[in-house]
């Protein structure tokens, strides 16, 4: 039996938090799941429909929720949705495992996310939307991320495979 606490997938949105979660645990032989997948899942509907219907602050009560399910799994990667550092108990919820914080400059971020078809149901914009959105939200987010993070990867420079392999050798190790 093994019980390797979950890795936890942090950053902003386009940073490629679901891709290596997969390809990190094609490495690591664990599973892997997309947090906002499972919130979906429950909500029997995508993200930027609860936002219409619900509000953001209802997302992120899912969000939490769905956090506190998953913070005790084992032999996990998570990637998890790009504000689920805003809330204290989600940060300590993250505290159960090992803290990846995937980052990338705005620019590189904006050009991803306008080639990501998944961009419009999941991602609704969080204020103006664009480029001023992203450098909005890093600049509020990034000490945040910083606290959370026990490990941090530049993602402009590398693949998701050598990111997935950098992150692997780092989760053996702990
Ligand atoms: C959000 C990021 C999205 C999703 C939701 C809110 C955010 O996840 O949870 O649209 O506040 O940054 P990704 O980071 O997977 O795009």
């Amino acid at each position: 039996m093994t019980t390797r606490r979950p890795i936890f997938l942090i950053g902003y949105r386009g940073t490629g938090k679901s891709t290596v979660a997969r390809l990190l645990a094609e490495r690591l032989h664990c599973t892997w799941l997309d947090a906002d997948v499972e919130l979906e899942k429950r909500a029997g509907k995508s993200i930027r429909q609860i936002f219409i219907d619900n509000g953001e602050e209802t997302f992120r009560d899912l969000e939490s929720a769905v956090l506190r399910d998953l913070m005790n799994a084992t032999d996990t990667v998570i990637a998890t949705g790009g504000g689920v550092v805003l809330r204290e108990e989600n940060r300590l919820a993250l505290k159960n495992g090992l803290v990846v914080w995937l980052r990338a400059p705005a620019e590189v971020l904006w050009h991803r996310l306008n080639e990501d078809a998944m961009t419009r149901e999941r991602r609704p914009n969080l204020s103006q939307g664009g480029l001023a959105e992203i450098e909005e939200m890093l600049r509020l987010r990034t000490p945040i991320y910083e606290r959370c993070a026990d490990f941090t990867v530049d993602t402009d420079a590398a693949t998701p495979t050598e990111i997935a392999e950098v992150v692997s050798r780092f989760g053996r190790q702990t």
